[in-house]
């Protein structure tokens, strides 16, 4: 019996919503770009300063070791490293990110870099961005790039966060960047994300053949809101659209057969196939991974009409009813683990991590300057609690990331939404560690 592995106690972010550092040495991304287009985010707030981590790095560093925590998932700005998207690496860019990890390393905290979290740069976006494959292979180039530049101490990567979002939300809901609003940007680009997924783990480990290479992929578990035939037809076509339809191919089944005939007959693409998939690609896509990475923070009922959206009747904004956050989303820990469970059975992943799992509420510091948020306690203790679940029943579930360590940008919601174990004053950025910080550092000393 292999020793297993020891389980991972982290907390996640990324580069766009918490480095700010715009205006140094860094190229724009699209969502440098998507961000400043008025209208777009709540309060017209930007990422341009964010959590400024930029320079507060070291303080977020101890604020992890105090934490206790054995990883940190964060992500790198690939125009940090490739300001135009290609090209020789800016040395600021990798010198930035290497003394972030040297700094984790140094506090026993295991880096877990996230290649992509939708910040691509705005010059390939001007190229045809996701749409074109030449954002294929300038993607595997950026991985090896950084895998040259940290592979000898950094031995797990996730080259993707959340391709379904990338792709659709960015693509056909256009309320994130680059704000498309099509299907066949929105299908092509998700398609050609995944076909870098496996481009890039080829590449990184022609450089670093024992390197760890994951995908985090956000699933939505879902029920029929009835039993009727209509209901349950709509769930299986939810479920297609927002997991199997990633799912599928990155462990090497293809794209599932319903969903392109759904696709088609609901005129999606024309022709047996999709276009953009091109001979070998699915092939490429199913490149073997060493783990994957669940994003998980609801779950839903699915009526008929409703099969491609994810509206649950409760708007986001403070004072949600009981049972739901402040995103509008119900607090279901139990189909976490009945996602992890049917993963494990259906797909078989060597090793899956809980990537990201959290909650937005915006409890405030009180006169003394503390922050009671019982709230977010309850939420991490029942989805940690769903873990440790779904490991007494064999899944080989190692690791828990709360989303997120800091308050920080919430995309098209700007700073409204409030996600951290630690409250941050974006005016001043202080920050001010929540009940819940010092709540996950007791529970990681009870282990999982
Ligand atoms: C996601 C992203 C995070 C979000 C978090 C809360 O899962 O959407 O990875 O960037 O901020 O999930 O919505």
């Amino acid at each position: 019996m292999s020793e297993k592995p020891p389980f991972l106690w982290g907390v996640a972010t990324s580069a766009y919503q918490i480095e700010g550092g715009r205006t140094d040495s860094k190229g724009d991304s699209i969502w440098d770009r998507f961000a400043h287009d008025p209208g777009r985010i709540l309060g017209e707030d930007t990422g341009d300063v964010a959590c400024d981590h930029f320079n507060r790095w070291e303080e977020d560093v101890a604020l992890m070791a105090d934490l206790g925590v054995t990883a940190y998932r964060f992500s790198i700005a690939w125009t940090r490293i490739h300001p135009d998207g290609a090209g020789p690496a800016r040395p600021e860019g990798l010198e930035f990110y290497g003394r972030l990890i040297d700094a984790l390393i140094a506090n026993g905290i295991e880096p877990l870099p996230t290649l992509y979290h939708w910040d691509l740069p705005q010059s390939l976006e001007d190229r045809g961005g996701w749409r074109s494959r030449v954002t294929i292979d300038a993607f595997a180039e950026y991985a090896a790039t950084v895998v040259a530049a940290y592979g000898d101490r950094v031995k797990s990567w996730i080259t993707h966060n959340e391709p379904w979002v990338a792709a659709f939300v960015g693509h056909l809901e256009g309320v994130h960047a680059p704000g498309l609003t099509d299907w066949t940007a929105a299908l092509s680009a998700g398609h050609h994300i995944l076909v870098s997924h496996g481009r890039a783990a080829r590449a990184m480990r022609e450089l670093v053949p024992d390197i760890r290479v994951g995908i985090a992929l956000d699933c939505r578990p879902s029920w029929a809101a009835s039993q009727s035939e209509a209901d349950r037809d709509a769930q299986r076509h939810f479920d297609g659209f927002r997991n199997r339809w990633f799912f599928d191919p990155v462990f090497g089944r293809g794209y599932p057969q319903d969903m392109v005939d759904a696709f088609r007959d609901r005129g999606r693409f024309v022709g047996d196939s999709p276009p953009w998939i091109h001979d070998g690609d699915l092939a490429e896509i199913a490149a073997p991974i060493d783990f994957l990475g669940i994003n998980y923070y609801t779950s839903i009922a699915v009526s008929a009409g409703a099969d491609e959206t994810e509206d649950t009747g409760v708007s986001p904004g403070p004072d949600p009813p009981a049972g739901y956050t402040e995103m509008g989303w119900e607090v279901t820990p139990e189909a976490l683990t009945e996602f992890l469970v049917r993963v494990h059975a259906e797909y078989g992943p060597p090793s899956m991590l809980v990537t990201e799992n959290g909650a937005s509420y915006s409890d405030r510091p009180d006169t003394s300057g503390s922050i009671h948020d019982d709230r977010r306690i309850d939420y991490l203790d029942s989805h940690i609690g769903a873990v440790a679940a779904v490991r007494r029943r064999g899944a080989p579930v190692h690791g828990y990331f709360a989303w997120s360590l800091l308050d920080n940008f919430e995309w098209s919601l700007g700073y409204s939404q409030r996600f951290g174990i630690v409250w941050v004053d974006h005016s001043t950025g202080e920050r001010i560690p929540k009940d819940s910080f010092d709540w996950y550092r007791t529970r990681i000393g009870e282990g999982i």
